[in-house]
């Protein structure tokens, strides 16, 4: 079942640009496929495929609460240019006010088992909610972010969450995402500018050097080379 709806993705989006793949799964999955957006510069690339060719295909966010400033303004100035409604899944409250009465606001830093479990409360669970009844998980993940994405492919099938994962610019480099953001005038966040060319919770991001692999100022003071927080993990 899963291995017949991996194929059909395939052979849906061989040979073809992300407009055209959007375009097609669009049509043959509709109510059935989501887009993750953290507002990333690739993120933004796919809002606006989506959102200027009316493809129907929802678009949601994960509301952490500990997002930057920055990322609610471009969330924003996304709203406001295509005039459509990005969706916005919160974490459990009961979750969160217990992780955060009985560990502090910061328990990230203590432990990597206290970073994954912030993440698991305000992303990988908000995630599992909002993935449940689809079929084809859209998200911006290219090949050159990092050592173990560089071992994924652009159709993937997700055990986790039982569903199929395309990324639609898993072939792009960094300069094809940025010249087709200035191409077509899409809003992105400010921090890109500032030497941030991977942005997640403000806590945990921090600007890279130049040269810097780009995910090195994710959860940077944790010394691992597999920076992930369970949202992408097989
Ligand atoms: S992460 O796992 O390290 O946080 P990354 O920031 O590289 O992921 O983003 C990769 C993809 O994961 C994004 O293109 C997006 O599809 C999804 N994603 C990550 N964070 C969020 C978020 N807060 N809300 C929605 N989607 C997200
Ligand atoms: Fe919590 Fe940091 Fe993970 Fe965000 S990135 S969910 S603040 S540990």
């Amino acid at each position: 079942m899963q291995t017949d709806k991996m194929i059909r993705v395939q052979q849906i989006v061989s040979g073809k640009t992300p407009e055209e793949s959007l375009a097609l799964l669009g049509k043959e999955f509709a109510g059935k496929i989501i887009f993750s957006s953290s507002f990333g510069l690739e993120d933004q690339a796919i809002t606006h495929i989506i959102f200027s060719g009316n493809i129907p295909i929802r678009i949601f966010t994960l509301d952490t609460g500990r997002i930057f400033p920055e990322t609610y303004s471009v969330w924003n100035s996304t709203r406001e240019k295509y005039g459509k409604n990005i969706e916005s899944f919160s974490p459990d409250k009961e979750a969160v006010q217990k992780m955060v009465s009985s560990k502090g606001p910061n328990s990230f830093y203590e432990s990597v088992e206290n970073r994954l479990e912030c993440c698991q409360i305000r992303k990988v669970e908000p995630m599992q909610r909002a993935l449940k009844g689809n079929e084809i998980w859209i998200t911006g993940i290219r090949k050159e972010q990092s050592a173990n994405r560089d071992n994924m492919n652009s159709v993937e099938w997700d055990e986790k969450n039982q569903i199929v994962k395309f990324h639609p610019l898993f072939d792009w480099s960094f300069e094809e995402v940025k010249d087709f953001i200035k191409k077509n005038n899409v809003p992105y966040n400010s921090l890109h500018d500032k030497g941030f060319p991977s942005i997640g919770c403000q806590p945990c991001t921090r600007a890279v050097k130049e040269g810097e692999n780009p995910r090195a100022g994710r959860w940077w003071w944790e010394d691992a080379t597999k920076k992930e927080c369970g949202l992408h993990e097989k």
